[in-house]
């Protein structure tokens, strides 16, 4: 439904996407992961037709961006970051003039404006001036209007930013009731979003795409060796790290920061050992009260954070794999 085939833009000398290629399936909600600057807006506004592209291709339903824009519009609806805002209209004013604007015909723009506000939740705001409502509100009025011609595809910058958890989270849910018609996909630099909403993670970093995969995948890269967070209260330190270094399996001990009246540490694993039964037991047999333990280091955010860490860019022409 998207393809991107080793695309790159550049503003003046100042290269902001550098030879990415993904795709995305039809119904497949792709979370585009990166941290400020990454290329992710760019990216997004190169498949909306805002911008041409310096090199490569993309294509939506098998429309060139370039070559078949009317074509490629009319198959997207697009949030973007800063959505255009018209403070003075009220909501159902906005969505007629944007109905209009996509050229819905004059008979069926009421239904569809109907139609939108429902799936969006925002029937109760339809006589509200846009400027009175809540950020939350005002991103669903921008989804309103991304999905007011029934597009394919749906393209997402953040948006769930600014949004309080509450909001997010109904947000994330509209996102998902939307995923079955529609291929989607949203930008975003929150590590749990992708992981609740999305089937499949691009990963770009400095414009260069660092990994391309399943969140299950992403996932399991990690799993060979394990960290594990400990914390032991009513011990000494050196007491309880000098045990744990006994433990069978244990690659390394290393104390971190913990509350008052606690020790703390992180332990790292030997390839393929599940460490936590034998600290549990350690812990417990020398008296001392066990009050934390959890593996760390299988988060997705450890992964985006070792994936992105490096300082020098990518060398021109690395393409990620899959
Ligand atoms: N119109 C522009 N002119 C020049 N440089 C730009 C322009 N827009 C973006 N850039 C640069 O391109 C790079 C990528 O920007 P982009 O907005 O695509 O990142 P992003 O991943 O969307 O970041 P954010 O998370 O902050 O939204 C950045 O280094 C940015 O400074
Ligand atoms: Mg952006």
């Amino acid at each position: 439904m998207i393809k991107v085939e080793g695309l790159t833009k550049r503003y003046a000398r100042h290269v902001a996407v550098r030879n990415i290629s993904f795709e995305a399936g039809k119904g497949e909600i792709v979370g585009f992961l990166g941290k400020n600057g990454a290329g992710k807006t760019t990216t997004m506004r190169v498949l909306t037709c805002f911008l041409p592209p310096t090199e490569g291709k993309a294509s939506i339903a098998g429309f060139d961006v370039v070559e078949q824009s009317l074509e490629v519009k009319k198959r997207i609806g697009y949030l973007p970051e800063t959505p255009p805002v018209y403070p003075e209209m009220d909501v159902a004013s906005y969505l007629t003039f944007v109905a209009k604007l996509k050229g819905i015909p004059a008979g069926e723009i009421a239904a569809r404006v109907d139609e939108v506000c429902k799936r969006t939740s925002i029937d109760d705001r339809k006589r509200t001036l846009i400027s009175k409502l809540s950020k939350g509100y005002r991103q669903r009025v921008g989804i309103a209007q991304a999905i007011i011609h029934n597009p394919p595809v749906l393209i997402l910058d953040e948006p769930t930013s600014g949004l309080d958890p509450e909001q997010q989270r109904e947000a994330r849910q509209l996102i998902a009731s939307l995923s079955g018609d529609h291929t989607i996909i949203l930008s975003t630099h929150i590590l749990s979003e992708v992981e609740q909403s999305c089937s499949k993670v691009v990963i770009i970093d400095k414009g260069s795409i660092v990994a391309v995969d399943s969140v299950a995948n992403l996932h399991n890269r990690k799993k060979a060796a394990e960290t594990v967070l400990i914390e032991v209260a009513g011990a000494e330190s050196l007491e309880v790290k000098r045990r744990l270094e006994q433990v069978a399996g244990v690659a390394s001990v290393a104390s971190r920061e913990s509350r008052e009246g606690t020790v703390a540490f992180d332990v790292q694993s030997l390839e393929h050992y599940s460490l936590r039964p034998e600290l549990a037991r350690a812990v417990v047999q020398s008296g001392w009260n066990l009050t934390e333990l959890r593996a760390t280091g299988e988060s997705l955010e450890e992964i985006f954070l070792e994936l992105t860490k490096s300082e020098e860019p990518k060398p021109e022409g690395e393409v990620a794999t899959k």
